[in-house]
């Protein structure tokens, strides 16, 4: 651990973020603290059973075309309390960003936070001017104005800061939000939709003893000590007997779940980062790793009418999100028998191999990230087998800038893909002990992109590379 150089520059900026607290203080940080914070508290620890629950938060959907996105600090309500937080246009999470495939994107982002950011639109294929890269920063009071047309297959995407080793404390101090791409061929399949259409952006968190979040990074991994979804802590939410659609971000810097409903019960996953996979698949659990996603579908059937089922995280035994089934409906909603083929890269097409070996906590291939540094460049419209192999502190989710891959194999730990790799992926998780390979063929755009581990405290530490497609 000694070894690792950039350490003491995450604890520089973890000492300049609590410093730049203190020195904001005033009205709007005290106005923060809650009545309610520390009963709150009190009453989850006495009586696990009796948690009080609160209406789960929906942001508001914006289109993309003449959006302003405001980097600012707000007061928001995480449910029972309220805390300060770092906000898009003062919410937590930001609005909803929904657009139809062949859109154009105008989007201003202001920084309003006392430091800089930039905004990358996670998953999303644009020139690199519009990517969000660490060295595009803005300064406090700057503007970044993005212009990209919207030119992929629906899925769901995100939005988050990437400033150069800010990531971490800006995504956990409340900047994120989703992004939804639709299209015809998703259209045609008549998924919920409307109300039964839920984005569900998961998180862990911590607050200091006022309630207000509180980033407590560590090399690890920010561990939180509990849940938000939607930024609400111990949310509900009220459904009727239908399908519904549940569009899942896990949006923790570091923490993994196990997503499964209480009693077993089934869902199936029809879609992941890059989109619809390509075919449903009925699982009790499904793995999601920092910075992925999952489109999946849930029944509340006719007979459930009165009930109450939780999303749980069974890996920490945490209570998500409770559904609560009190309305009668009949919205006619099935599960699609069969989703849009997709047209698998070859192994027989690949023109280059290239290893990836996440060391440490802060290196790839033993070199920590630079700014300007181009580690190494990848040709334009050809496929290629990059290999992730981790070399200690695993687990590492490992996302790709500039195009999105298929997964071809896992070897050691878990040893194969899983159901909900299939299909097209923007972020891996590499687990301890294993070797992930992935086919990759960069055809949206050509320009300097980024690798790295999603796991943002190692981001912040380093552990990111850019490349160059030419
Ligand atoms: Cu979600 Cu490079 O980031
Ligand atoms: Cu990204
Ligand atoms: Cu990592």
């Amino acid at each position: 651990m000694s070894s690792e150089p950039t350490r003491t520059i995450l604890d520089r900026r973890s000492f300049l973020r609590v410093a730049g607290a203190a020195a904001a203080g005033g009205a709007a940080w005290l106005a923060g603290t809650g009545p309610d914070g520390p009963l709150d508290a009190v009453v989850e620890a006495a009586r696990p059973g009796a948690v009080t629950r609160y209406p789960l938060r929906v942001p508001p959907e914006v289109s993309p075309s003449g959006l302003t996105l405001t980097a600012e600090p707000a007061v928001v309500s995480l449910g029972g309390t309220s805390s300060n937080a770092w906000t898009y246009n003062g919410m937590l999470p930001g609005p909803t960003i929904r657009a139809q495939s062949g859109d154009s994107a105008m989007i201003a982002l202001v920084n309003g936070l006392t430091e800089e950011t930039i905004t990358h639109w996670h998953g999303m294929l644009v020139d690199d001017v519009n990517d969000g890269h660490p060295r595009f920063a803005i300064p406090p009071g700057g503007t970044y104005q993005y212009q990209f047309l919207i030119n992929q297959r629906a899925a769901l995407k995100w939005y988050h800061p990437h400033p150069h080793m800010l990531t971490g404390e800006q995504v956990n101090l409340g900047l994120a939000g989703a992004l939804i791409v639709n299209d015809a061929e998703e259209l045609a399949l008549g998924l919920p939709s409307g109300p039964y259409e839920v984005p569900l952006i998961v998180r862990d968190a911590t607050t200091d003893r006022n309630g207000n979040l509180l980033y407590k990074p560590s090399s690890g991994g920010f561990d939180g000590k509990f849940s938000l979804v939607n930024g609400i802590k111990n949310p509900y939410l009220d459904v009727g007997t239908a399908l519904y659609r549940f569009r899942i971000l896990n949006g923790s810097n570091a923490r993994i779940y196990r997503l499964a409903l209480s009693n077993d019960s089934a869902f199936w996953v029809i879609g992941n980062d890059g989109g619809l996979l390509p075919s449903p698949v009925q699982l009790t659990t499904s793995d999601i790793a920092p910075a992925e996603r999952l489109d999946v579908l849930v029944d509340f059937p006719q007979a459930s009418l009165g009930t109450s089922v939780m999303l749980r995280d069974v890996r920490a035994g945490w209570d998500l999100l409770e559904f609560r089934v009190v309305n009668s409906v009949s919205t006619g909603g099935t599960v699609p028998a069969t989703l849009p083929a997709i047209t698998p890269l070859s192994i027989a097409d690949v023109s280059a191999t290239r290893e990836f070996s996440f060391d440490g906590m802060s290196r790839i291939n033993g070199r920590t990230y630079e700014l300007t540094r181009i580690d190494f460049t990848v040709p334009f419209g050809q496929t290629e087998l990059w290999r992730f192999t981790t070399n200690g502190n695993a687990p590492h989710p490992v996302h790709v800038h500039g195009a999105v891959f298929q997964v071809w194999s896992r070897t050691g730990g878990r040893g194969a893909v899983m159901p909900w790799e299939r299909g097209w992926k923007d972020t891996v998780l590499l687990e301890d002990g294993e070797t992930v390979e992935i086919l990759i063929r960069f055809d949206a755009y050509a320009g300097i992109y980024l690798l790295h581990c999603h796991k943002l405290e190692h981001e912040d530490m380093g552990m990111m590379a850019n490349f160059m497609v030419v």
